[in-house]
C-alpha cells in the first residue's frame, strides 16, 4: 500500500479553509502517486490540523470542535476520502456533548469512521480538552492494520508498544510537535516494536493569550527496521508518499533465536 504523509500549517480557527488547503496536499500526493503508477490509498494528516493547536479555553476549543459525524472541516475531509477512494486519519478538537477531546480519527471511503481520544494530554491542553477515554484504537484498513496516536503519546513508550501488541502494522501519530525530540524517539519506538510509525506534524508557529509556540515541521515515516522513508522539511506545508508492507511489521523474529513478542518477560516489567 501506498501511503501519504501530510504536514501543515493552519491558520487558527479557519476550520473549512484549512481543510480545503489540506485536500489541495492529498490532491497533490494522489496525482503523483498515480503518475508512478499507484495512488495513496491513506493518508497521514497533523493534530488538530484544520483548527489549529492553541485554544485558550474549552470555551474556545468546544466553538470549534465537531463531532465525528461531521462537521466544516471533517465533511471536506470526508469528502475528499471519497473522490480519492483513500482513508484518511486526522487530528481534530471532537465535541462529545458539553466536553472536547484532542481527538484523531480514521475515515475511510465508504464512511466508516474510528475515533481516538489523547490519551496524554499535553501542556496548556490540559485546560481546554478532557483526558482521552477511549483507550488505543486500531483499524484493519484494506489489509493493514491502523493504530491511532496524538502526538505527546509519543513520550510514553507504552502507547506505541500497546498499539504494536494489539497487531498494529503500522502507527499513525498526528502531531503538533513542539518539543524537538520525537523524530529521533520514533527510531526507537519503530524498531523497538517492528511497526511502521508516520509522524505527520505541523510546522509554523501560533501566536495566542500573549504565548508563541513553534511547531517543528520534519514529518517523518519510519520502516519496521528503523529505516526514515521520508523526512519532510522543517518548515512549508508538504507530502511525501511511502509503500508500507504489512509483511515486514508482522515479522517480529530478529533471528532464529529471538522473538520480539515471544521473548517478552512481562513478569518482570514494571
Ligand atoms: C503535543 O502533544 N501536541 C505536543
Amino acid at each position: 500500500m501506498l501511503v501519504g504523509l501530510i504536514q501543515n500549517d493552519p491558520d487558527f480557527g479557519d476550520c473549512p479553509g484549512n481543510a480545503r488547503r489540506l485536500v489541495s496536499l492529498m490532491d497533490a500526493a494522489s496525482k503523483q502517486g498515480r503518475e508512478t503508477g499507484e495512488a495513496p490509498a491513506l493518508f497521514v494528516l497533523p493534530e488538530l490540523c484544520f483548527s489549529g493547536y492553541q485554544f485558550l479555553s474549552a470555551q474556545e476549543a468546544i466553538s470549534l470542535a465537531e463531532k465525528p459525524e461531521g462537521g466544516p472541516g471533517i465533511d471536506i475531509i470526508a469528502r475528499a476520502a471519497e473522490s480519492l477512494d483513500a482513508a484518511v486519519v486526522f487530528g481534530f478538537p471532537e465535541r462529545c456533548g458539553g466536553d472536547c477531546f484532542n481527538s484523531s480519527m480514521l475515515l475511510e471511503p465508504g464512511g466508516a469512521r474510528s475515533v481516538y481520544r489523547k490519551t496524554h494530554l499535553f501542556y496548556k491542553e490540559k485546560l481546554a480538552f478532557k483526558p482521552g477515554d477511549s483507550g488505543f484504537v486500531l483499524r484493519e484498513f484494506r489489509g493493514l492494520r491502523v493504530g491511532l496516536a496524538v502526538c505527546f503519546d509519543w513520550f510514553f513508550p507504552e502507547s506505541f508498544g500497546t498499539l504494536a501488541r494489539m497487531g498494529a502494522d503500522l502507527i499513525a501519530h498526528c502531531s503538533n510537535l513542539v518539543l524537538p525530540f520525537c523524530q529521533k524517539a520514533d527510531f526507537a519506538r519503530a524498531v523497538e516494536n517492528r511497526v511502521y510509525v508516520f509522524t505527520a506534524n505541523r510546522c509554523g508557529a501560533e501566536e495566542r493569550g500573549g504565548e508563541r509556540l513553534s511547531f517543528s515541521g520534519n514529518s517523518v515515516a519510519l520502516s519496521p527496521r528503523g529505516d526514515y522513508l521520508a523526512s519532510l522539511p522543517v518548515a512549508g506545508s508538504a507530502f511525501a508518499l511511502v509503500k508500507v508492507d504489512p509483511a515486514l511489521s508482522r515479522d517480529k523474529r530478529l533471528n532464529e533465536f529471538n522473538d520480539l513478542w515471544k521473548d517478552r518477560r512481562p513478569e518482570f516489567y514494571k
